[in-house]
């Protein structure tokens, strides 16, 4: 048997596929590490920095993955697990241009999933998100698993049409080995700086907004809405550090690679929602000055509270957080401070 486990990372050239790499090359040779990227967005530089952090190599091929393409992976390497990130993200770019989203989410997954039954590839990670939740009411709170899903734009349709695909796929395929990590709200960065989330333009998320504020490029942050019932009136997250969220995937492969499980699904989430208000306190405290922000009218869509349940994640995967809001501030800010341009310095 070898000892050493190829993984291929779609999308691994990403902001948690990044971190995801780095956690992988540090378990001591239990994994090598492909990724596949067409950078669509990110930037080449992270496969230096990741490197720079780890001391190794990966191996890397820039392909999307809905071409013809992607078969020359497979041909090449004897994987023995996917963990597929590759997917376009932004939920407002998704209403308007949905066809982009159900083009690039779900034909890199149908790819993928060929190409692993042809070369009897059977374990799969799939990047899923708290979206699939769809609108969640204050008394459903924390959210579990066995939450009914539905979704509320076209990004989240394709999360959810990717957890179906994949359902079928098991139901189908007593080989298949699938898990399904729903992400809650991913921020912070490798503690080194060294690698993060590059925000390109205007961030429509709140983290790489604040950091954007910080470093004078953005005047202030917008809070949509302070009339919410919360803690405080502003809307209210589940945020997860992302080495911690890196740290599940890694659990979650251990249990693919020794077990067969058929599909399972986790909420990765700290399990404790914190405002915005709270969050930019945070980060302020990290920052050493105070983030400027204007209260304006809530986002279309926004739920008042969301946070997850990650009991299932803790009792089967052995995973819970370690990060807390401070951490996940500190290292958002480190990152953003060290590398202002992103990649690009
Ligand atoms: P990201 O955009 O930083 O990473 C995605 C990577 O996939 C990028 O490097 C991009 O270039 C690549 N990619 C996209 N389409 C591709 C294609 N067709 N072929 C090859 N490469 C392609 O996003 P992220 O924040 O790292 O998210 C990773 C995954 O996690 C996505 O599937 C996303 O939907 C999911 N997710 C993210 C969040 C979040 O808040 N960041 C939350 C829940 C789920
Ligand atoms: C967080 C809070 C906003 C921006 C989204 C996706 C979800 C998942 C994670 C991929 C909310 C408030 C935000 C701003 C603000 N992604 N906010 N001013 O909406 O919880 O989740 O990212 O799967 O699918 O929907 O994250 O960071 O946009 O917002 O006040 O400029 O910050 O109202 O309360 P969200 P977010």
């Amino acid at each position: 048997m070898r000892d050493t486990k190829s993984i291929l990372l779609a999308g691994g050239a990403g902001y948690i596929g990044s971190h995801i790499c780095v956690e992988l090359l540090n378990r001591d040779n239990k994994y090598k590490v492909i990724v596949v990227d067409n950078f669509s967005n990110s930037n080449p530089k992270v496969l230096d920095r990741i490197k720079d952090i780890t001391g190794k190599d990966v191996k890397f091929y820039e392909i999307d993955t809905r071409s013809n393409e992607l078969e020359k992976v497979f041909k090449e390497n004897k994987i023995d697990a996917v963990i597929d990130l590759a997917a376009y993200k932004a939920v407002g770019d998704s209403v308007k241009n949905p066809l982009k989203y159900y083009n690039n989410n779900l034909i890199s997954q149908m790819n993928m999933l060929l190409l692993m039954k042809k070369y009897s590839v059977n374990n799969f990670v799939f990047s899923s998100s708290a979206t699939v939740y769809g609108e969640v009411k204050a008394d459903e709170l924390p959210i579990n698993e066995n939450h009914p899903t539905s979704t509320t734009n076209p990004y989240g349709s394709t999360k959810l049409m990717g957890e179906q695909i994949l359902q079928d796929c098991s139901i189908s395929d007593p080989d298949f080995n699938c898990i399904v990590l729903r992400y809650f709200n991913p921020i912070g960065a490798h503690e080194s700086g060294k690698i993060g989330e590059e925000a390109i333009g205007i961030p429509a998320n709140v983290m790489p907004y604040i950091t954007k504020v910080a470093i004078g490029e953005l005047p202030y942050l917008n809070i949509f809405g302070n009339d919410y019932d919360t803690i405080d009136g502003t809307g209210v997250r589940d945020y997860i550090h992302v080495v911690d969220l890196a740290k599940g995937h890694v659990k979650a492969l251990e249990r693919l690679l020794n077990n067969r499980i058929g599909i399972e699904y986790f909420n990765l989430g700290a399990g404790k929602g914190f405002s915005v208000l709270e969050l930019i306190h945070a980060f302020s405290r990290a920052y050493g000055k105070q983030i400027e922000y204007k209260i304006v009218d809530r986002r279309p869509g926004d739920a008042a509270i969301i946070y997850a349940d990650p009991s299932k994640a803790k009792d089967i995967l052995n995973w819970q957080v370690e990060y807390s809001l401070d951490d996940m501030c500190r290292d958002s800010w480190n990152w953003q401070s060290k590398n202002p341009n992103g990649y690009n310095i």
